[in-house]
């Protein structure tokens, strides 16, 4: 895809909401198009860039900071982004919103305490409740929903097929990414 165009999907919701499993199903069809796509996943950064913060709102912000730092380096170079980490203070998602202007989508992926809870993939929601780890998001620690966020993704609703495809329609429709072969013949 020469000449792409640079953008920065900034997925905020909490941990065990879907971002990471959207963002895959997204880089997938993405990549298919030829897109040169980089994400940014907390639980990733964390092991390099964040390497040694924390959970309180200092090490949060630092590691948002951080993350909304190398966004802004690679989508103003035309190379798309999805930073997913949970994000929960919206002071600072605006800030990396102020940082990048209009590219930076913010996509709320949205599931509730209790569902993700159900869920509990890495069971950290039990230990949260049993008081194991502190300040968990959700449980312990706030967390801000967006209240204007360009795109909902609800995953008590919809598949995360569901949710990649409402973003790639989203971006078409933007005109961040070409429309699909299917769409325009
Ligand atoms: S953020 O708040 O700084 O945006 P980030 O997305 O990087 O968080 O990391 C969240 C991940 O760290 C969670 O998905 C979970 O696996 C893990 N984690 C460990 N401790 C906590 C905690 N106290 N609160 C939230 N997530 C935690």
């Amino acid at each position: 895809m020469a000449g792409e165009k640079g953008f920065t999907l900034w997925f905020t919701g909490l941990s065990g909401a879907g971002k990471t499993t959207i963002s895959r199903l997204l880089e997938g069809h993405l990549r298919e198009r030829g897109s040169k796509l980089e994400i940014l996943d907390g639980d990733v950064v964390r092991e390099n860039l964040s390497k040694g913060l924390g959970f309180s709102k200092e090490d949060r912000d630092t590691n948002i900071r951080r993350i909304a730092f190398v966004a802004d380096l690679l989508s103003r170079n035309g190379v798309p982004v999805i930073a997913a980490a949970i994000s929960p203070y919206a002071e600072i998602r605006s800030e990396a919103r102020e940082l990048m202007g209009d590219r930076f989508v913010e996509v709320y992926v949205k599931a509730s305490v209790n569902t993700c809870a159900e869920r509990d993939v890495k069971g950290l929601y039990k230990k949260a409740f049993a008081g194991e780890i502190k300040e968990f998001t959700g449980v312990s620690d706030p967390y801000e929903a967006p209240e204007n966020p360009e795109v909902v993704c609800d995953t008590e609703d919809e598949t995360p097929e569901e949710s990649a495809e409402k973003l790639l329609a989203y971006l078409e429709q933007r005109e961040l990414v070409p429309a699909s072969v299917a769409a325009t013949v």
